[in-house]
């Protein structure tokens, strides 16, 4: 039996207060995550303005509140303009980011009316045009978005049919201009300037806008970190967050490096956060600025596409990937690695949220199902709300081929106003079970609410289109609170959700 991994929890050793954004998702037109996503007229369940009410449903129960839209590489190309007026008169036009044909049947007005009916917490983030486009398109779509009324554009806004503003608040400055992929890529300091007279001009309109500025696209680029100082060097007082993005997929059969993905996404948080205070500290500003986390997710971006696709297709099957329990309790370590960061990671989107490396899928005309990942998302979105204590682990470790020793407990805690307090932890192992102790020291906590496990026998196991409830959280058995010690023992490879009152 592996060795018995513990953490003291103390209600004054604290990370900060978890903001709700940290559970935040993302839809791109890309794939079928808009269109036979989260759109589909004549859908059986589609609602007046062709929303799908099943898919609307699941992601009630998922609970994403900051939804960004509409990129992604995507909005690279994007003219928001297409997007707005009566839908028979919109333009079809090429998608270059993904060589597609976007058919424009969804835009702006669609979104906002996706994200009033997509749960209490739902709110727009809004990427603007910063690949081919520039400070006045980006300060047009403003005004036609968030002005009331009196203008050319406001009142454009009004002919289309939405009276009040839709009042977006957050706001991306362009997507992953450090990516050579990316069009209208930009060098650092070309980006620097030019998301810096954006965020002046949107701060003429409206100076309460919080505005992010696009770090880089993942920890191994080349340009990483400098990208970070460069650009706030140029934005730090006009922008609030400078973002970061990161993808995970097991490589060359490695399970245990990719068990341990959480060890590099939280090396990448901490080095972010060094470098902007350490340009905060060059401009002898207090400022401080907050990371938006506003793409990660598990993505298989080497596999070959198992659907045909063709060039300029609209709507195609791309980048559907079909998640395992392994998956998901990587994406539950990668939550866990969030929380452990909730001090300066304010803003972080699951990518993406519907068929495009989603937790939701759907067929055109058929049903929408979960993905075994879309449990911890949802589980951590219900029960992660509160203050973060910080979870220092002693625990058994594994070599792995990537991040050297690494500990097999991955784990975090977050206490909820009413006192009450959810443990989530992982299990890396692959093999055997975790036995885990958790000292409550000066917490009031008698009861065990829940102990919820995701793991399978199988860790292939997946859910499908013909067996979409084959993988689920299943009760947990055995663990205990006596005299303020939680003892649950953990199976191998699971995501855990531990509930005490
Ligand atoms: O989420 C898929 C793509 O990944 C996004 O369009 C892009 O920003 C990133 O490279």
């Amino acid at each position: 039996m592996t060795r018995t991994a513990r953490f003291t929890l103390h209600p004054d050793f604290t990370v900060g207060e978890v903001n709700p954004r940290l559970f935040g998702s993302f839809v791109e037109h890309l794939g079928r995550c808009v269109h036979t996503g989260v759109h589909e007229p004549g859908h059986p369940s589609a609602d007046d303005a062709g929303l799908r009410t099943d898919v609307l449903g699941l992601i009630r129960e998922l609970g994403p509140t900051a939804i960004r839209y509409p990129g992604g590489n995507f909005v690279s190309g994007y003219r928001w303009e297409d997007g707005v007026g009566p839908v028979d008169e919109r333009p079809r036009r090429l998608d270059l980011a993904w060589k597609t044909t976007e058919s424009n049947r969804f835009g702006l007005a669609e979104f906002i009316d996706f994200v009033r009916k997509a749960g209490p917490e739902a709110e727009p983030m809004m990427a603007v045009n910063l690949g081919t486009r520039g400070v006045a398109e980006a300060i047009e779509l403003q005004e036609y978005a968030n002005h009331p009324a009196g203008t050319e554009l406001s009142e454009r806004r009004r002919s289309h049919g939405d009276k009040d503003p839709y009042g977006i608040r957050l706001w991306c400055l362009g997507n992953e201009m450090d990516g050579p992929w990316q069009t209208g890529h930009k060098t650092a300091r070309e980006y620097g300037r030019l998301a810096a007279e954006t965020a002046r001009a949107m701060r003429q309109i409206d100076p309460g806008v919080e505005l992010v500025a696009c770090g880089s696209s993942g920890s191994g680029m080349d340009t990483f970190a400098a990208w970070e100082a460069t650009v706030l060097t140029e934005t730090y007082d006009l922008v609030d967050y400078v973002s970061l993005h990161a993808y995970y997929w097991e490589q060359d059969g490695d399970r245990d490096s990719f068990l341990a993905s959480a060890v590099d996404m939280e090396s990448f948080i901490e080095k972010v956060v060094a470098t902007c205070d350490h340009v905060g500290a060059k401009l002898k500003s207090d400022k401080k600025i907050n990371l938006s986390f506003d793409e990660w997710n598990v993505w298989y971006m080497d596999r070959p596409n198992p659907h045909e696709v063709e060039e300029w297709q609209e709507a195609p099957r791309i980048l559907e990937d079909v998640y395992s329990v392994t998956d998901a309790v990587v994406v539950g370590s990668l939550l866990i690695a969030l929380l452990r960061h909730a001090d300066r990671v304010t803003v972080a989107c699951l990518a993406q949220l519907v068929n495009v490396i989603a937790p939701i899928m759907t067929e055109p005309g058929g049903a929408a199902w979960r993905q075994t990942t879309f449990f911890p998302f949802a589980q951590a979105s219900r029960y992660g709300r509160g203050t973060v204590l910080d979870v220092r682990v002693d625990s058994p470790t594994r070599e792995t081929r990537k991040y050297g020793e690494t500990d097999l407990l991955h784990a975090t805690a977050v206490r909820a106003d009413d006192g009450t307090v959810t443990v989530f932890a992982v299990n890396r192992c692959l093999t055997e079970p975790l036995p885990l102790e958790v000292l409550l020291s000066g917490l009031d906590l008698t009861t065990l609410v829940e102990h919820s496990v995701l793991a399978d026998a199988d860790p292939e196991a997946r859910n499908t289109l013909e067996d979409q409830n084959r993988v689920a959280p299943h009760a947990g058995e055995g663990a205990t609170l006596t005299d303020g010690t939680l003892r649950a023992t953990l199976e191998p490879l699971s995501w855990n959700v531990i509930r005490l009152a």
